[in-house]
C-alpha cells in the first residue's frame, strides 16, 4: 500500500512551510493565523509564496493582456510549495468574466493532485449550531477534489460531431446554443477518496461512513461510485465500519434533520462542494470551517472561507477558519497536540466573550450584540486574546514584536512572481 498521505511525506525536526495570503481579507487572516502560531514557537521555517488576484494583475502588467502566460499562479509559487513540506493559504479573490483567468486554488489541486479535499465540521463551544435540538456535530467530509464536473472538460459551442456521439442528443440538435461539461469519474479516483474515508474512520474509531451519490439517476458515473463505495465498505467490516451508501440529495436533508448520525462522510466533487457548504451552516459557518487539499506530494490547507474584498486590510474578518485550517496542518505535520491548542483556546475565548475578543461577525451574528459595529474586535485582537489562552505569556513586549513581525510577513505590497 502507498504512504499513508494524511500525513506528511517525511517526518523532520523542524518543517518548511508554504504560507501564501492570497489576496484582500487573506492577509488579515494569515497575519491572525501567524500571530497565534508564532506564540507558539513551532519549529517551522516560514516561505513565503503568493497566488491570486494579485498575481494576475502582475502577470497582465508584464505580459499584456491576452497573454496565455497570465495566470494567477507564477512559478515561483509552484517551486516554493514543490520545496517546502506543507503550505497554509488564506483566501482568493476570483472575479468573473476576466478572459483567460484560472482559479488558482483549482489549478494547484489539479497540479499537485491534491485528490482530497478533508472538510471537517465540528460544533464549536460558544458557536453551537442552529438547530433548536443543539446537537453535537462532527462530521469529517472527504470530498473528491480532483474529478467531476471539475475535470473541465466542458465545450461551447458544442463540435458538430459530438451531437452524433449518443442518442440522447438528438432532441438538442434544434437548439439555439448547447454548453457541455464532461462529468468524469475514474475508477482509480473513486476508489482512492473512498479508501482514504474508510482508512480515516479506522484511524481514528469513527464508526459509520457515508456515501452521498445519486446512483439511480446519473448511472454510469454515481453508479461507478456506489459500486467502488460498497466494495471497499466490505473490507471495512472486520473493523466495525459501516458503509452506508445513500441518494445525496437525502444526505443533504438528513444533515439537517439529523447531523449526529453523520461521521466521516465521502462524496464526488460537485456534491461534496455542496454538502461540505451545508456541513459548515450547522457549526458557524464558513467563517469557521477549516479545510485541506491533500494529495500524495503534499497538502495545501486552505480554509474554505473567501477574502472577503470589501474589508481588506481592515482586519475585520474573524481568524478562526484559518486557525483551524492550521490545527489540520500541525496534524499532518504530526504535531496533534499543539494543534488541539489551538482549538480548545479558540473555544474558551468564544465561550469567555469578553469585551474586545470578538470580531464583528461573531458579534453580530452569534451573541447578537446591537453594537456590533463598534464592540468588534480586530482579527489581531482576537488572535492574540486566543494566543494568550495557549500562552499567557505573550503579551507586552513579545506580542509586540511578534505583531511587527507578521505583519512584515504579510506585506501585500511585496508579492513574489511575475518580477
Ligand atoms: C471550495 C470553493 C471552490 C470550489 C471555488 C472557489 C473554486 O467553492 O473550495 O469549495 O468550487 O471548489
Ligand atoms: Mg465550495
Amino acid at each position: 500500500m502507498s504512504r499513508d498521505v494524511m500525513k506528511v511525506r517525511e517526518k523532520k525536526d523542524r518543517y518548511r512551510v508554504c504560507y501564501m495570503s492570497g489576496d484582500d481579507s487573506g492577509y488579515d487572516m494569515m497575519e491572525g493565523a501567524l500571530l497565534v502560531l508564532e506564540a507558539m514557537d513551532l519549529p517551522i521555517d516560514w516561505v513565503r509564496a503568493d497566488l491570486g488576484w494579485c498575481i494576475w494583475e502582475k502577470s497582465v502588467a508584464k505580459f499584456g493582456e491576452g497573454d496565455p502566460r497570465c495566470n494567477t499562479v507564477p512559478p515561483e509559487t509552484v517551486e516554493s510549495i514543490k520545496n517546502t513540506d506543507a503550505a497554509l493559504m488564506a483566501a482568493i479573490t476570483s472575479k468573473a468574466g476576466v478572459k483567460g483567468f484560472k482559479s488558482a486554488i483549482l489549478q494547484m489541486r489539479q497540479l499537485f493532485d491534491l485528490y482530497i479535499n478533508l472538510r471537517p465540521a465540528k460544533s464549536l463551544p460558544g458557536i453551537g449550531t442552529p438547530l433548536k435540538t443543539d446537537p453535537k456535530i462532527d462530521i469529517v467530509m472527504f470530498r473528491e477534489n480532483t474529478e467531476d464536473l471539475y475535470a473541465a472538460v466542458e465545450f461551447y459551442p458544442l463540435p458538430k460531431e459530438q451531437f452524433d456521439l449518443h442518442p440522447g442528443m438528438e432532441r438538442f440538435k434544434k437548439c439555439s446554443e448547447v454548453a457541455v461539461s464532461w462529468r468524469v469519474f475514474s475508477k482509480e479516483g473513486c476508489e482512492r477518496i473512498i479508501r482514504a474515508a474508510f482508512e480515516y474512520a479506522k484511524e481514528t474509531g469513527r464508526k459509520t461512513v457515508h456515501c452521498g451519490n445519486k446512483a439511480n439517476v446519473i448511472r454510469q458515473t454515481d453508479g461507478m461510485m456506489k459500486r467502488v463505495f460498497l466494495e471497499i465498505a466490505k473490507e471495512y467490516e472486520q473493523y466495525g465500519i459501516k458503509g452506508i451508501e445513500e441518494n445525496a440529495d437525502a444526505t443533504a436533508m438528513w444533515l439537517i434533520k439529523n447531523p449526529q448520525d453523520y461521521s466521516v462522510v465521502v462524496a464526488s466533487n460537485v456534491f461534496g462542494d455542496i454538502l461540505s457548504d451545508e456541513a459548515s451552516q450547522l457549526t458557524g459557518g464558513l467563517g469557521f470551517a477549516p479545510s485541506g487539499n491533500i494529495g500524495e506530494s503534499t497538502a495545501i490547507f486552505e480554509p474554505s472561507s473567501g477574502s472577503v474584498p470589501k474589508y481588506a486590510h481592515k482586519y475585520r474578518v474573524n481568524p478562526c477558519a484559518i486557525l483551524l485550517t492550521s490545527k489540520m496542518m500541525l496534524e499532518y505535520l504530526d504535531m496533534r497536540e499543539e494543534g488541539a491548542k489551538i482549538e480548545k483556546a479558540i473555544g474558551e475565548v468564544l465561550v469567555e466573550n469578553r469585551p474586545g475578543t470578538l470580531t464583528y461577525d461573531i458579534l453580530r451574528d452569534f451573541r447578537g450584540d446591537p453594537d456590533w459595529e463598534k464592540n468588534a474586535a480586530s482579527t489581531l485582537d482576537m488572535a492574540a486574546a486566543i494566543a494568550q489562552k495557549i500562552d499567557p505569556a505573550f503579551t507586552g513586549e513579545r506580542l509586540e514584536n511578534a505583531k511587527a513581525k507578521v505583519h512584515d510577513m504579510c506585506d501585500w505590497n511585496k508579492t513574489i512572481g511575475f518580477e
